[in-house]
């Protein structure tokens, strides 16, 4: 009988256990594109008493908020004026879910996201991540009399690794800059190769290993090694040049990555 009455009163507590979580703890944000922070909570019978505050946990700025059943925006951080919105037809169902519609550098770190309703209060962490798809890259050739220099130029985040192949697939040595544009979050990336051969078979290759961004451009072309005029040079060099454009793996396994994130 005390077991019996033990039971029910365990089985109660647990149905009332509130809980906020967030299903995805490590959450991979893309520049330029949406990005959904999911929370779950326990619902409640109505909407009445729901409270929702998105924050970021470094600073306590506000994200977004939610209460007497309608956006609360008035404490809402600038940076994130009209960029935030919940999924209020889900709430009901106790998705608390923050969508971000355009991402930025400034978003990535950590948000917390406490939901209250009748059934009790809780909060769920999270880590935004930021990554940013390099551009197509800009080739450029430098050229005088003693040295072809042919050069690519793309912008993206982190930084990525690349690599300079030869006709046989061998690495062959380049030049690299990286420069910051810490107002935008990208770097610009400048990589050049020096050719000295009459024939040129070159490929860049530039890996986002973040994003699993592979892209891959050859380079092929040949000049007329007596030709002493730089002009002339450069013309032939322009009208032999011959891009052959491998279109590369954009592969953006975000949700294999966010997967192989959470389970770390
Ligand atoms: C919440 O709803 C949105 C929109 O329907 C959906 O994309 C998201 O996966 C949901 N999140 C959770 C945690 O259920
Ligand atoms: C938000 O949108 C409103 C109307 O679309 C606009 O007037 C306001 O300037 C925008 N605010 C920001 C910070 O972009
Ligand atoms: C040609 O350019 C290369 C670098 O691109 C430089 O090292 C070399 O000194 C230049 N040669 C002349 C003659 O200007
Ligand atoms: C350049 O090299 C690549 C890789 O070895 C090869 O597939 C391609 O056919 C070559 N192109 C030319 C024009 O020789
Ligand atoms: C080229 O160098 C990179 C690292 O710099 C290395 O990971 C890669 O295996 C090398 N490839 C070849 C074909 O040697």
């Amino acid at each position: 009988m005390l077991w019996l009455f033990l039971c029910v009163v365990l089985g109660d507590v647990l149905v009332a256990t509130f809980e906020v979580i967030a299903p995805n703890k490590h959450l991979l944000a893309v520049r330029g594109r949406p990005a959904v922070l999911g929370c779950e909570f326990t619902p409640g019978p109505d909407l009445s008493s729901l409270v929702i505050t998105w924050q970021r946990q470094e600073d306590s700025r506000v994200v977004h908020s939610f209460y007497y059943q309608q956006d609360q925006l008035d404490r809402q951080c600038p940076k994130y004026h009209n960029r935030t919105s919940l999924y209020v037809s889900e709430l009901h169902k106790g998705n608390a879910s923050l969508r971000i519609a355009s991402v930025e550098l400034k978003d990535a770190g950590w948000y917390i996201c406490v939901v209250s309703n009748e059934k009790g209060t809780g909060r769920a962490l999270m880590e935004v991540t930021y990554g940013a798809l390099y551009s197509e890259p800009r080739l450029s050739f430098h050229v005088n009399s003693s040295a072809l220099k042919m050069q690519f130029e793309t912008e993206g985040f982190p930084k990525p690794e690349v690599i300079w192949l030869g006709e046989h697939n061998q690495n062959i040595s380049h030049y690299m800059e990286i420069h910051d544009q810490t107002e935008d979050g990208l770097y610009l990336i400048k990589s050049s190769y020096e050719a000295q051969k009459p024939v040129v078979n070159v490929t860049f290759t530039l890996k986002n290993h973040l994003l699993n961004q592979n892209l891959q451009r050859t380079v092929c072309l040949s000049f007329d090694e007596d030709t002493t005029d730089h002009t002339i040079i450069v013309l032939a060099v322009l009208s032999v040049v011959c891009i052959l454009l491998f279109i590369g793996i954009i592969g953006l396994a975000v949700h294999k990555q966010n997967k192989q994130r959470s389970s770390m």
